[in-house]
């Protein structure tokens, strides 16, 4: 018999970002994260246990079978969802992006947020939400915040039980109600990073003196952007997540040796950025690990911001990115 489940989750960006692991294994972060679900930035897989069969796994992404290494890591964390479920059937993988995977939004949150999904209820598991957070976890970091939609936050945790994600849930009986947030997601390279963010998180928890002063400012980034959040001031929000995420480089190039993920675009794009919020356009910066910038703004101006992004970039593409759902089962068979 076959069980096949299909299911769909969107990809999602650090305001406050996850640089470091405290347990590779389990990735148990050093610090709490916070990120924003974006809309439109699915990623649809299907997996189905072939009971009774032998042999690997088969995995393809959108139509391409992947490198070894990727169908390795696909197999490794299938292992953890046929170790719990207690099956040893291979398994067939198909996903596919409604974004290329080159447009520099984090593509593993989505599809091992997808993943965790679908191959759960192949195995004929119910996993609550925080506990398909903790799976998605393992997959890649990101993933885990990645299963849940709107403002999420992720507690680093200790162990693999209290590492999961939670959605921020916020109280709109203020004036303003909670920030209206958008963000423009511009590609400016679409080569593939050099330096994965695993051996790069390595790198900077080993030989960046800066790195200890990153994680303990974190802490007070995080406090300062839920407290932004909750009284809807997208300024006090903004300016602390363009500050952490440069601070997280920072970090990185002060590593022996460096590592630096910008090109000479990437200051382009945050030059660009401080110029229309100098014109007065709400407007802040934020990059993970690669060349590429995301500008987080509100959704009434994001048009305008997008606009003015492209006006001033030539030749970028800008995609505009409203909140997005949480990670979904879109069928399952058997
Ligand atoms: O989930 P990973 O291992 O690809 O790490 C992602 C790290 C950053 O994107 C740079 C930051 C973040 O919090 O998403």
């Amino acid at each position: 018999m076959t069980r096949t489940a299909t299911a769909s989750a969107n990809t999602n960006i650090a305001l406050i970002k996850y640089w470091g692991k405290a347990d590779e294994a389990l990735t148990i972060p050093t610090t709490s994260s916070l990120s924003l679900t974006l809309g439109g930035t699915r990623t649809t897989t299907t997996v189905s246990f072939e009971e009774g069969a032998r042999g690997a796994d088969t995995v393809t992404i959108d139509g391409v079978r992947p490198s070894p290494a990727q169908v390795a890591r696909v197999s490794r964390f299938l292992d953890l969802v046929r170790h719990r479920a207690g099956l040893t059937a291979p398994a067939t993988v198909h996903s596919s992006s409604t974004v290329p995977l080159a447009a520099g939004l984090a593509s593993s949150a989505a599809g091992f947020a997808a993943l965790a999904l679908a191959a759960s209820r192949a195995a004929g598991m119910e996993l609550d939400a925080r506990a398909l957070t903790r799976l998605a976890r393992r997959g890649s970091g990101s993933a885990a915040r990645s299963v849940l939609g709107g403002l999420v936050l992720w507690n680093a945790g200790k162990d693999d039980e209290t590492s999961y994600a939670e959605q921020v849930v916020l109280p709109t009986a203020q004036p303003d109600g909670p920030p209206d947030l958008a963000m423009a997601v511009m590609v400016l390279t679409q080569e593939r990073k050099e330096i994965s963010s695993t051996a790069a998180m390595r790198a900077t928890m080993g030989s960046s003196p800066l790195y200890p002063a990153w994680v303990e400012s974190s802490a007070v980034d995080l406090r300062e952007a839920l407290a932004a959040l909750r009284s809807g001031d997208l300024p006090r929000l903004g300016e602390v997540v363009e500050a952490n995420a440069l601070g997280m480089h920072a970090a990185m190039m002060a590593s022996r040796p460096a590592i630096m993920y910008w090109t000479p675009r990437t200051l382009e794009a945050l030059r660009a950025i401080a110029a229309l919020r100098h014109e007065g356009m709400p407007v802040w910066a934020t990059i993970d690990a690669g060349a590429n910038v995301k500008a987080l703004t509100s959704g009434a101006c994001g048009e305008r911001v997008a606009a003015a992004l492209r006006e001033r970039l030539p030749g970028v593409s800008v995609w505009l990115r409203r909140p997005g759902g949480a990670a979904r089962i879109e069928g399952v068979t058997r």
